[in-house]
């Protein structure tokens, strides 16, 4: 191909007329040609990226494939930035390697300074920034002035800054429930809804659909754009507000799915095919996830996002008194005596343990345990913690086995074990999920902890966790409270079997 451009060019530089005519032939010819293979290699390079986009997401599934499939995945994102560097269509490759360089380098310092606890907080700003982008790209393609916007690329222009506005404003609302920000006093963490709030949501939407429709059918409307950005920007806060703060992650995780769907609207609007493959795909695995954690809460998406379930946490807060209810406590020294004698332990790790960044100590216990022929297991709740996989990334970055990691699967064996050791974990072994049916939770899937023949429950306090309600398992006959800091508490513990 380069051969054949340099002849043709060669042609274009010989002198004459006839020549000259011949050489404005050879150099359209270039172009089209040159053009041709560009838009080949730039389609087969974004196939290529979504695939490797898919076996990545593939690979996600399981513990032991997971880093990997992170790997793969970053892969194609790489191919398919470095093929749109190439293919400039959108704006020249500097600014888009300058933006590559201060976006990475931002996300490089969050990802390195947030604390594990801090995780949903952060992915509802970067799914604020993903949508901003969707919406910002879409409101200068519409107000471009090089370009008159065709009818249907105004249908995607609308909704990608529907969703795209969608996204930031509830984003940055999860993001300050999640933080635990108060405005004027009110705790916005909690459920906030005005009266008659889903009508009007639903008239909202209804609205600004219908503001979409006439945009498409008269381009030129800029005021219908202006209301489209303001509405969609009102949607986002009044639909997140109403949710209480203990919803947020599948809220994050809806919104991470809203601001795939920018993407592919953005996509369709600069007829990108890499941008509507990988924006389909964050928003379909973000719907996944967002019902795979319904599921596990045993509530539906619409119950979610109808809002007023979780008030704050640090809003519900707890109290010590508990008449006419015995609480058993033990010391790191007898737990060690304990954990020593058992034949079978199943570690339950939940929220304190993220806290306390206890899954090292944790992770050293459960190795020494096992050294001395304790058969240990880890039993790993779909929602404990506050993200998906909370769990298995904690005990990952500690190096604990993923074959020792178990499901809810394991429950039926709970009669058998002899300790349950539960690190930090509280809604997720309420016995009220399953026994009480005027629970909160009650449906929820938990581990039944309370069947082994002895529970020992690491935690700070009596004080409940997200649900914010009480839990029966601290009150059990066959249950030992070992208040204190999970890492303190465990730490101790290792230093005592470490010492017998
Ligand atoms: P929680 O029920 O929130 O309980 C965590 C417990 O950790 C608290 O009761 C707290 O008690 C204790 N704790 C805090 N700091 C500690 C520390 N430094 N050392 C020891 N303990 C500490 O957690 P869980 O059992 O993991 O359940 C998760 C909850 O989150 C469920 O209700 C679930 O539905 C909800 N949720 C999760 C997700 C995902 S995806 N994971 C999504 C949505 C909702 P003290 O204050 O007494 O120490």
């Amino acid at each position: 191909m380069l051969t054949t451009s340099l002849l043709l060019l060669a042609q274009a530089a010989a002198p004459g007329p006839e020549a000259a005519a011949d050489a404005s032939d050879a150099l359209t010819q270039i172009g089209r040609q040159d053009s041709a293979l560009l838009k080949f290699v730039v389609d087969l390079a974004y196939l290529f990226a979504a695939v490797l986009l898919v076996f990545g997401l593939k690979m996600l599934a399981s513990p032991r494939t997971a880093r990997r499939g992170n790997m793969v995945a970053a892969v194609g994102m790489l191919i398919a930035i470095v093929v749109t560097l190439l293919d400039q269509q959108i704006v020249g490759p500097w600014v888009i390697l300058a933006g590559v360089i201060v976006g990475g380098l931002i996300g490089m310092v969050a990802a390195r300074t947030v604390p594990m606890t801090g995780m949903p907080e952060m992915v509802a700003l970067f799914n604020g920034s993903g949508g901003a982008a969707s919406a910002v790209v879409a409101i200068a393609e519409y107000w471009n002035p090089g370009s008159v916007v065709r009818g249907d690329l105004t249908f995607s222009i609308g909704l990608s800054i529907l969703i795209g506005m969608v996204t930031v404003t509830g984003s940055l609302v999860a993001f300050a429930k999640l933080r635990g920000m108060t405005i004027a006093g009110v705790r916005l963490g909690n459920p906030l809804a005005l009266p008659g709030q889903h009508v009007i949501n639903l008239v909202l939407i209804l609205f600004v659909l219908g503001l979409i429709v006439y945009l498409t059918g008269t381009p030129g409307a800029t005021w219908a754009a202006v209301l489209i950005i303001v509405v969609a920007a009102l949607l986002g806060v009044l639909l997140t507000a109403p949710i209480g703060g203990a919803d947020m992650p599948v809220v994050v995780s809806l919104l991470n799915s809203y601001s795939g769907l920018a993407a592919c609207a953005t996509g369709f609007v600069l007829e990108n095919t890499g941008l509507i493959v990988s924006g389909s795909l964050v928003g379909a695995s973000g719907l996944i996830l967002t019902q795979i954690m319904c599921k596990a809460m045993d509530r539906s998406l619409l119950n979610v996002l109808a809002g007023g379930f979780g008030q704050d946490t640090a809003a519900a807060g707890g109290t010590e008194a508990r008449e006419g209810l015995t609480v058993r406590k033990m010391g790191a020294e007898e737990a060690a005596m304990v954990l020593e004698a058992a034949q079978s332990l199943v570690i339950v790790p939940g929220y304190g343990m993220a806290v306390a960044q206890a899954q090292h100590i944790v992770a050293e216990l459960a190795d020494l345990l096992r050294d001395r022929d304790v058969n240990v297991m880890f039993g790993i709740h779909p929602v404990a913690g506050r993200m998906p996989g909370h769990m298995n990334v904690l005990l990952a970055e500690a190096n604990v086995d993923y074959e020792l990691l178990r499901d809810l699967d394991c429950n039926p064996e709970m009669p058998q074990i002899d300790v349950a050791l539960v690190v930090g974990a509280n809604d997720v072994v309420n016995p009220d999920a399953r026994d009480n049916p005027g629970s909160q939770i009650y449906g929820m899937p938990i581990f039944d902890v309370d069947r082994c023949k002895t529970v020992m429950v690491c935690k700070r306090s009596l004080n409940p966790g997200f649900a914010g309600i009480e839990n029966p398992l601290f009150f059990k006959e066959n249950t030992t409270m070992l208040f204190g800091d999970a890492k303190k508490m465990i730490t101790e513990i290792v230093s005592e079997l470490k010492s017998a």
